[in-house]
């Protein structure tokens, strides 16, 4: 069997959750593979918002196995507020949630490290959401990072109190004021909760799942363009956002990769600062915003608007192998009458579709065309012609099928452009 992706190949905040959670009907197991509390999936059911962080967005499906793999960071407070949330409305988080063993664990130190690192940066600050993600990540790598798996160990207090003294010790180089005996208390309270929640062996668990023909959704959080590797560094986030991080995070092996769903929105945004060429710091970005609610799901801040950089949409889809694309928010285009499409980038006196090494440290000035809105989208299809044309430029530049467009925030507000065959 084989394991589809979802992934955002933006800035992030794409739309992955509402699709994967309308997806996830079509399949077994939903399983999360990096990133940890930065993350925020809305979604509308029934009318009714959720805001997911750490937990897969297939959970309000009944009868499917949610699971946070080996390659997410795991914040226990956040995790547990989020189940007691889903709990009170009678979801089973219990029955549905499965996490990895091998998965890092963000201690309350973390957190603080995070605020104290930025802090310093003055105005060159990342815009981190301050979750405690790259140290956490920091520490993976570094060889010292505390796992879930730890916590049913008899030496976990030794484990978490040398940690800890590392970052104490770290923490004396900055000039950061901090508390950290309350979210110590509240830390190991969620530890002992977490204890109750059924914990696995990722890569058995994952391939025998495998073995037996349980079909697999792999949901991505970020979006490529903030992955650790080939995003706009430093201004990324500190995982691998793309598909081949399914594979490390999970547990598989790349033979097991079957459609790589790419979601972008029909416009571009972005949290927090670094490089974004095709923004709009004008009136018709803050109409972007306005009309697209643009506020972010996680710190509520308000997400800087543009038209669709399809260059940095190419090279998205080239790093990602994109078999499918998804576009979002096609119905906030409907406010203007005709909206921009940035087709090369102009830098170094060239006109090119390739993205420079350093995005940071260079004036890039996009080159925009113009396309027409479409008016409402009609729910049960055929698109305009306007829309279709859209379409099509987007599926020649990218040389990608768009298998669906989104035109609300509701589940069943998809135009599914495959007559069902997305998957097929
Ligand atoms: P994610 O992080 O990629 O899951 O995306 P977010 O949930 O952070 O941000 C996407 C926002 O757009 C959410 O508020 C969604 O409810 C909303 N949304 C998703 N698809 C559509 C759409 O087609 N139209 C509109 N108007 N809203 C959408
Ligand atoms: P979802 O999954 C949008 C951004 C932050 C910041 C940078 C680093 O909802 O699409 P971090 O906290 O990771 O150290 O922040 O990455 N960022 C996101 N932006 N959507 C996200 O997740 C994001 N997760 C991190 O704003 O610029
Ligand atoms: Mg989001």
């Amino acid at each position: 069997m084989q394991v589809d992706v979802i992934l955002g190949l933006q800035w992030g905040d794409e739309g992955k959750g509402k699709i994967v959670d309308y997806l996830a009907d079509k399949y077994d197991i939903i399983a999360r593979f990096q990133g940890g509390p930065n993350a925020g999936h809305t979604l509308y059911i029934d009318g009714v918002k959720h805001v997911l962080h750490t937990i897969p967005s297939g959970i309000f499906r009944e009868g499917k196995i949610n699971y946070i793999g080996n390659g997410v960071v795991i914040d226990p407070v956040t995790l547990l507020k989020e189940i007691e949330n889903l709990e009170k409305q009678g979801i089973p988080v219990k029955e549905r949630l499965i996490i990895s063993k091998r998965a890092n664990l963000i201690l309350p130190t973390h957190k603080i490290l995070d605020a104290a690192s930025e802090s310093s940066k003055g105005s060159s600050k990342i815009g981190s959401t301050l979750k405690g993600i790259g140290p956490t990540y920091m520490d993976k790598t570094g060889r010292n990072g505390l796992r879930v798996g730890d916590i049913l160990e008899d030496d976990f207090i030794v484990k978490y109190e040398l940690l800890k003294a590392k970052h104490l010790q770290l923490l004396q180089i900055y000039n950061f004021d901090y508390e950290l005996s309350e979210l110590e208390d509240s830390w190991f309270d969620a530890i002992e909760k977490l204890k109750e929640y059924k914990q696995v062996e990722s890569v058995y668990f994952i391939n025998e799942a495998l073995k037996k023909g349980k079909k697999i959704l792999a949901e991505g959080a970020q979006g490529s363009m903030l992955d650790i590797d080939f995003g706009t560094y430093p201004f990324v986030t500190s995982s691998n956002t793309i598909s081949a991080a399914v594979c490390t995070g999970l547990g598989i092996s790349p033979k097991h990769i079957g459609e790589v769903i790419g979601i972008t929105k029909a416009y571009c945004t972005r949290v927090g600062s670094g490089p974004f060429p095709s923004e709009l710091t004008d009136e018709t970005g803050e109409k972007l915003r306005k009309e697209g609610a643009e506020f972010g799901a996680t710190t509520g801040r308000p997400r800087r608007c543009g038209w669709i950089d399809l260059p940095a949409l190419n090279y998205a889809c080239l790093i990602n192998g994109v078999t499918k694309l998804v576009i979002t928010k096609a119905d906030i285009l409907n406010a203007f009458d005709e909206f921009g499409v940035c087709t090369h980038y102009k830098y170094d006196g060239k006109e090119t579709k390739d993205l420079p090494y350093d995005m940071v440290n260079r004036e890039i000035v996009p080159t925009n065309i113009f396309f027409k809105s479409w008016g409402t989208i009609n729910p049960t299809g055929p698109i305009s012609s306007e829309l279709q044309d859209y379409v099509n430029y987007l599926e020649t530049y990218l040389n990608t099928k768009v298998a669906m467009v989104s035109n609300g925030p509701g589940r069943e507000q998809l135009i599914d452009l495959t007559e069902g065959k997305l998957l097929a």
